[in-house]
């Protein structure tokens, strides 16, 4: 529904049967009904206010992804929507630039499991910006929601239970599943025409990091067009071979299939894995419609409003590893509701610098930030644009420049391995 300045959603969070794997069912836990849930779509500047009910047996709680979003709505881990099915409105003012969001589950302690069983939906912002582009459009803008699953033989979603004791085992590398799941499905063909497709990548998985490359490639090579980062358009179009992806992060890509000649059958691949959780999905290039008049500018957003560094007024380090009991901690303190581990002043720059002793993908909410270097370097390939998610490897200093605007109130930082976050791999900072 809609009115003058809102756009309304409904959802009810519920348990539901699902077809994944042929034969079986899977009970799995949902936004009304399907997993991803439905796919959400808001005009930046237009106030969007999305209805959740809760239908299941548990507590749980919505967080959108990237949102621009005061802290009363953002999803803070213990502010529940419990079950039984009253009404809890979440209010996103969406005064933000067009980008691919998502919403998941983010209760504390709870957000590996209910995200596992299904609990996570896109939603999408456009403006007018990205509207006047002559980008791929319709049914050849795909947003394409990329989670490793398991399965019991019965089809049930198979998660291991928390260790006693700490991160060990499973929770050492966080929960990794061994059939990949694009849009909920294992591993499935599209038929592509000979044309552009934007195709919106997220990494919902739990744990699993994703190498992506088209194989074959195109000739001459180039194969995926980054558009996109988590924050939204990039100025100008990146043109890649590869592409790495970690949990939380969104890369929008455009694929030519017209470099394709009819009739190939392109697959979309994991390098990091060889086994079943490398191959992801598989494009044939046998539809017909050739026509397309879509195109990908020189010039995508004309930027503007990037933090300067050297306007930064503080740089905070926030060291990200495994404390000695085994939890997974945030400056070597486990996650603790209420303990603000920063305060930054609202309008101000700061450098924030994510150093680690293994693999966590850093996520910071309330505002987008720029990648300023990893280690020595300068940003890596990966780092263009705007992030609210940037992947630390082992033993790397990340510096970001951020500024937080708008909201006062308490936000999250917090690795998106989700099992390390529930591991208590999360902080608390307060905007004023
Ligand atoms: Cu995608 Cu704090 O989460
Ligand atoms: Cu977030
Ligand atoms: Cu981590």
């Amino acid at each position: 529904a809609t009115d003058g300045t809102t756009d309304y959603y409904e959802i009810t969070q519920r348990e539901a049967d699902l077809r994944i794997l042929p034969g079986l069912t899977t009970r799995a836990w949902t936004y009304g009904g399907t997993f991803p849930g439905p796919t959400l779509r808001s005009r930046s500047g237009r106030r969007t206010v999305v209805r959740h009910r809760n239908a299941l047996s548990e507590p749980t709680v919505v967080h959108l992804h990237g949102g621009h979003t005061p802290a009363e709505h953002d999803g803070y881990p213990t502010d529940l929507v419990a079950p039984g099915g009253a009404p809890r409105d979440y209010a996103y003012p969406m005064d933000q630039r067009a980008a691919t969001l998502w919403y998941h589950d983010h209760r504390m302690g709870r957000t590996g499991s209910s995200v596992w069983r299904g609990l996570a939906g896109f939603h999408l912002v456009t403006d007018d910006e990205e509207a006047a582009l002559p980008l791929p459009r319709g049914r050849r803008d795909l947003p394409l929601m990329i989670t490793d699953r398991s399965f019991a033989a019965d089809g049930s979603f198979q998660y291991p239970a928390a260790p006693e004791g700490g991160a060990t085992g499973a929770y050492m590398n966080g929960v990794l599943g061994d059939v990949v799941l694009v849009n909920g499905a294992p591993w499935p063909v599209l038929a592509a025409d000979p044309a552009r497709y934007r195709l919106r990548l997220l990494n919902a998985s739990n744990a699993r990091r994703y190498r992506l490359e088209l194989d074959p490639p195109p000739p001459g090579g180039g194969a995926l067009v980054q558009i996109g980062s988590d924050g939204g358009l990039l100025s100008r179009p990146l043109a890649h071979d590869a592409l790495e992806i970690a949990p939380g992060e969104r890369f929008d890509v455009v694929v030519d299939f017209s470099r394709y000649r009819p009739g190939t059958s392109v697959r979309l691949v994991n390098r990091l894995d060889s086994g079943p959780a490398g191959e992801v999905m598989r494009f044939d290039v046998t539809g017909t419609d050739r026509t397309d008049d879509s195109a990908v500018p020189a010039r995508l957003a004309a930027g503007g409003g990037e933090p300067d560094p050297r306007d930064a007024v503080a740089t905070r380090t926030f060291l990200f590893r495994q404390g000695t009991d085994g939890q997974w901690t945030v400056n070597d303190l486990a996650y603790q509701p209420g303990r603000a581990l920063a305060r930054p002043a609202l309008g101000k720059v700061e450098i924030w610098r994510f150093v680690t002793d293994f693999h966590h993908p850093v996520h910071v909410h309330l505002n987008a930030f720029r990648v300023l270097s990893r280690n020595t370097g300068g940003p890596g390939a990966y780092d263009q644009g705007w992030k609210d998610t940037v992947d630390v490897r082992p033993s790397e200093a990340v510096e970001i420049v951020t500024r937080f605007t708008d909201h006062a109130g308490t936000f999250l930082l917090h690795c998106h391995n989700l099992e390390h976050e529930d591991m208590a791999m999360m902080a608390d900072f307060v905007t004023a």
